[in-house]
C-alpha cells in the first residue's frame, strides 16, 4: 500500500509549518498568481526576483523548489508553472496539480499547503477544484507493488496536504468536494488494482470474492450465479464463451439501495472477461498479456460502487458482472456454432473473439427484472473503438439522446470524457446471418458501431447506454497499467442522479 496523505481544507493567507512547503503558481510569461504575489510581498520581492532572473518562466508543468525564502516560516516554497493564463482550464489545472504533487513527493517536505486550488479555472467552483486536486494527488501516488517481492523506490515524506480556498464561504462545499474526490480516487484505485492483477489471480471467482467483500463493507446485497444456475436460466450466449475455460464462470449481481425505496435503480453492467485469448479465433501472441485488462468494465462497476458506498450516495444502483475467461480448447465454441441467448434470439458465432457482446447480451436481458431507470454497460469491447477515438475518449452509444447527453456532461465534469457515436439501424444489416437470427460480427467497417448494434438488439425494454472503453481502460508500453477510468464518469453521473452536483 502506498503511504496515505491526509487532506484538509483551509482559507486564508499562505502558511505552512517548519518542515512544510507552500505551493503557488506562476503564469507564463513570468506572472505571479495571486497567492504567489502575496508571498512575494511578504518576502520583499524575493519571488519576483527569481522569476525575472528567468529561472521560472511559468511553462505548464515545470516546477522550481526554493528554500529558506525570507520572511516565510515554511522551509520551502514550490513554484509551479501554469502556462498562459488565457488558456488555463480543466486540463491545465490538473497538469499543474500533478506536477506540484510529483515535485512534493520528490522533496523532503512532510506537509504542504496547496494554493493552486485558489486559481480561477474557467467557471469551476471550489468543490470541483478540491475534488480534482485530491483525485490527481491520489493518482500520482498510485503504485501496484503487490506482486513484487521487494520495494523499489523510497516512500515520499509527504504526510499532510492542505488545500486552500479563496474565502470562508467556500469551505463547506469544498469539504464535500474533498470527500467526493477521495471516494472517486478510492474507486479508481480498486478498479486499477483489479485490472493490474495477473490473470492467474484475477479470475471470475476472484471478482466474485471482491464483490462479496464490497457488499460486506458497504451494506450491499450480493448474489453469485454458478454455471448450473446460468444453464437453468438459459444464458446460452454467456455460457458459449465459458466453454473452453477450466475456470468456472460467474454471474455477479450487487445491489446498493440507499435511494428512495420505490425509485427504480440504475443498472451498471460490466464486461468481465478475465483473460481474452480470442478462443478458437485465437489472437496473435504480441501483447496478448494485455488481454488481462479485458475485465476493466467489470472493475469499473466495482470501483464505482465502492465510491458510491463511501459517499453514502442516496441512489439505487445495481451492478451486474458476467465474468469468464475466453479460452480455446476441445470443448470451446467453434466459428459457425449457433447459440440461443437468454432473450430467445439465436446467434451465429462467426468469430469467437467477439465474445464480449455474447456475455453482455445475456446480462442485458437479465437486468430487465430490475425494471431499471436506465442501464449502462461498460466494456473493453472493440479494437475498432481504439482506432476511432484513440486513448482519449470513451465511445458512447445510447438509445436515448437525453441519457447520452447526461453521460457526456458527467464525463466533462469528471474530466473522463466520452464521445457520442451513431447507433443507426443502417448498420444493423452488417450483422445478417444466413443461419441464425443474426451473427456476432459485422465485418471490418465501423466495428465499434456494429458491436453496439448487436447489444442494441437486447435493450429495447429500457433506456440504455453503452460505453466502449477499449481505448481508455489501460495504458500500454512503459507505463503499462489500468487507468481506473471510467470510474470518474460513472460516479459523476450517479452524483447527478442523486441530485447533488
Ligand atoms: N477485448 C477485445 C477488444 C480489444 C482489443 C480491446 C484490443 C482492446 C484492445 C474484444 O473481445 C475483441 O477481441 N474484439 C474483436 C472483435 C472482432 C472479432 C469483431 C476486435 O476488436 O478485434
Ligand atoms: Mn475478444
Ligand atoms: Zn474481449
Amino acid at each position: 500500500m502506498e503511504p496515505t496523505v491526509e487532506f484538509s481544507i483551509k482559507s486564508g493567507a499562505p502558511q505552512a509549518g517548519r518542515n512544510g512547503c507552500l505551493v503557488v503558481g506562476v503564469f507564463e510569461p513570468r506572472k505571479l498568481s495571486g497567492a504567489a504575489a502575496s508571498l512575494d510581498r511578504a518576502a520583499k520581492g524575493y519571488l519576483s526576483g527569481v522569476v525575472h532572473r528567468g529561472d521560472m518562466q511559468g511553462k505548464l508543468g515545470t516546477t522550481l523548489l526554493l528554500h529558506s525564502v525570507p520572511n516565510v516560516a515554511a522551509e520551502r516554497v514550490l513554484l509551479v508553472g501554469l502556462g498562459r493564463e488565457a488558456v488555463f482550464r480543466d486540463k491545465q489545472y490538473r497538469e499543474a496539480v500533478a506536477a506540484a504533487i510529483r515535485a512534493l513527493n520528490a522533496s523532503g517536505a512532510e506537509e504542504a499547503s496547496l494554493h493552486l486550488t485558489e486559481l480561477m479555472v474557467g467557471r469551476r467552483d471550489a468543490a470541483w477544484k478540491v475534488a480534482h486536486a485530491v483525485t490527481v494527488a491520489r493518482e500520482c501516488a498510485y503504485r501496484f507493488t503487490r506482486m513484487k517481492s521487494g520495494s523499489e523506490e523510497p516512500e515520499p515524506a509527504l504526510r499532510r496536504l492542505t488545500l486552500s480556498v479563496n474565502d470562508r464561504s467556500a469551505l463547506r462545499r469544498a469539504t464535500a468536494g474533498l470527500e467526493q474526490g477521495l471516494a472517486v480516487a478510492h474507486g479508481m484505485s480498486l478498479a486499477k488494482d483489479l485490472g493490474n492483477l495477473p490473470p492467474n489471480v484475477c479470475t471470475p471467482s476472484y471478482l466474485a470474492d471482491q464483490a462479496r467483500e464490497l457488499a460486506k463493507h458497504y451494506r450491499m446485497k450480493v448474489q453469485v450465479l454458478e454455471r448450473e444456475d446460468m444453464e437453468k436460466l438459459g444464458m446460452g450466449a454467456l455460457l458459449s464463451v465459458a466453454r473452453g475455460s477450466a475456470q468456472p464462470p460467474k454471474f455477479i449481481t450487487l445491489e446498493y439501495r440507499a435511494g428512495p425505496k420505490k425509485a427504480k435503480p440504475i443498472a451498471l453492467v460490466g464486461k468481465g472477461i478475465t483473460f481474452d485469448t480470442g478462443g478458437i479465433s485465437l489472437k496473435p501472441a504480441a501483447e496478448m498479456d494485455e488481454m488481462k485488462f479485458d475485465m476493466c468494465g467489470a472493475a469499473s462497476v466495482l470501483g464505482t460502487l465502492k465510491a458510491v458506498g463511501e459517499m453514502r450516495l442516496p441512489v439505487n444502483v445495481v451492478g451486474v458482472i458476467p465474468t469468464t475467461e475466453n479460452m480455446p480448447g476441445g470443448r470451446a465454441t467453434k466459428p459457425g456454432d449457433i447459440v440461443k441467448s437468454l432473450s430467445g434470439q439465436t446467434v451465429e458465432i462467426l468469430n469467437t473473439d467477439a465474445e464480449g457482446r455474447l456475455i453482455l447480451c445475456d446480462a442485458l436481458t437479465y437486468v430487465e427484472r430490475y425494471q431499471p431507470a436506465a442501464v449502462i454497460d461498460i466494456a473493453t469491447l472493440t479494437g475498432a473503438c481504439v482506432i476511432a477515438l484513440g486513448h482519449v475518449a470513451t465511445g458512447l452509444f445510447a438509445n436515448d439522446d437525453a441519457l447520452a447527453r447526461e453521460l457526456l456532461n458527467a464525463g466533462e465534469t469528471a474530466y473522463d470524457r466520452a464521445w457520442h457515436l451513431p447507433l443507426w439501424d443502417d448498420y444493423q444489416e452488417q450483422l445478417k446471418s444466413n443461419f441464425a437470427d443474426f451473427a456476432n460480427i459485422g465485418g471490418r467497417p465501423a466495428g465499434a458501431v456494429t458491436a453496439a448494434c448487436f447489444l442494441a438488439r437486447f435493450t429495447n425494454k429500457y433506456l440504455w447506454a453503452h460505453l466502449d472503453i477499449a481505448g481508455i481502460a489501460w495504458k500500454s508500453g512503459k507505463e503499462k497499467g489500468a487507468t481506473g477510468r471510467p470510474v470518474p464518469l460513472l460516479t459523476q453521473f450517479l452524483i447527478g442522479r442523486a441530485g447533488r452536483k
